[in-house]
């Protein structure tokens, strides 16, 4: 793999970020140095706690950092005002959680436009709604309310409404952490759609099977990168023992 060839859409330089109250500071993320590649699929790995989810929150915008640098599609974002930011986050970034923080008491459609809505406030938006759920292959569901559907359902809604503005990337924390196998197996499948699609994938799972399908894996250790590992692009009729091998090992060198 060339990285030279690649082109960067995310670059940290000395980032650091401490929770801190009165009685004691917490350092979480610890002089990190990371670049993440545009149309990568690049997972995020490492031990509970080892800072992963406070990395995506950081990188994405939101939440602030303590010291150090992200430079997003060549923007220092440490350095935008607050609303600015949100300007960014809303027109250039799609957030999928673990947990799908769907608005109960709005429609699967709804809930998808909303995103759409505020940036583009445009009478086509319904139109484009539609247009994401048939991609997460839940069209027949436009018109039910979140408890309405299961938790695979509700994660592909959250896919969607994370698509909706065409973000240059991906933040994906868990996606799949609260599904069964086949429902993981579908979100996975969307989003290697989506990656195909030119959208950059920045995914944190415990889940080997899951991070298998990245291009790079990147190892975090106690808020910094451990190591990292570059894989082909993934195959969906490719046999995946070799692959698998591969990143277990690796997974046993970084400790994990
Ligand atoms: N708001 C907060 N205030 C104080 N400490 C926090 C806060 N959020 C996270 N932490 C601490 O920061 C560390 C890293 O948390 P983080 O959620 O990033 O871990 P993680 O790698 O995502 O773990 P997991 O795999 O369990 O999701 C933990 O020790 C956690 O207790
Ligand atoms: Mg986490």
């Amino acid at each position: 793999m060339d990285i030279s060839q690649k082109q960067i859409l995310i670059e940290t330089k000395k980032l650091n970020k401490q929770f801190s109250n009165k009685f004691i500071v917490n350092s979480v993320i610890n002089d990190l140095d990371i670049n993440i590649y545009r149309n990568d699929f690049t997972v995020i790995m490492g031990k509970s706690g080892s800072g992963k989810s406070t990395l995506l929150y950081c990188l994405s915008g939101m939440d602030s950092v303590t010291r150090g640098n992200i430079i997003l599609n060549n923007k220092d974002i440490t350095l935008l005002s607050q609303d600015k930011l949100v300007k960014l986050r809303r027109k250039h970034l799609g957030f999928v959680f673990q947990q799908m923080n769907l608005m109960t008491n709005l429609s699967i459609l709804e809930n998808v436009t909303l995103p759409g809505y505020l940036i583009h406030k445009n009478k086509n938006i319904k139109e484009k709604g539609m247009e994401m759920l048939a991609r997460v292959g839940i069209s027949d569901l436009a018109y039910r309310m979140p408890h309405q559907v299961s938790g695979g359902q509700q994660q592909r809604a959250a896919i969607a409404r994370a698509l909706i503005n065409e973000p240059d990337i991906l933040f994906c924390d868990e996606p799949t952490g609260s599904l069964n196998s086949s429902s993981s197996e579908a979100v996975m499948d969307i989003l290697l759609d989506c990656n195909e699609n030119n959208h950059s994938i920045l995914m944190v799972t415990h889940d080997v099977k899951t991070a298998l399908r990245a291009d790079r894996i990147i190892y975090i250790d106690d808020g910094s990168v451990k190591g990292e590992i570059y894989l082909e692009k993934y195959r969906k009729d490719k046999n995946l023992n070799d692959r698998n091998d591969m990143v277990q090992k690796w997974l046993e060198e970084m400790e994990w």
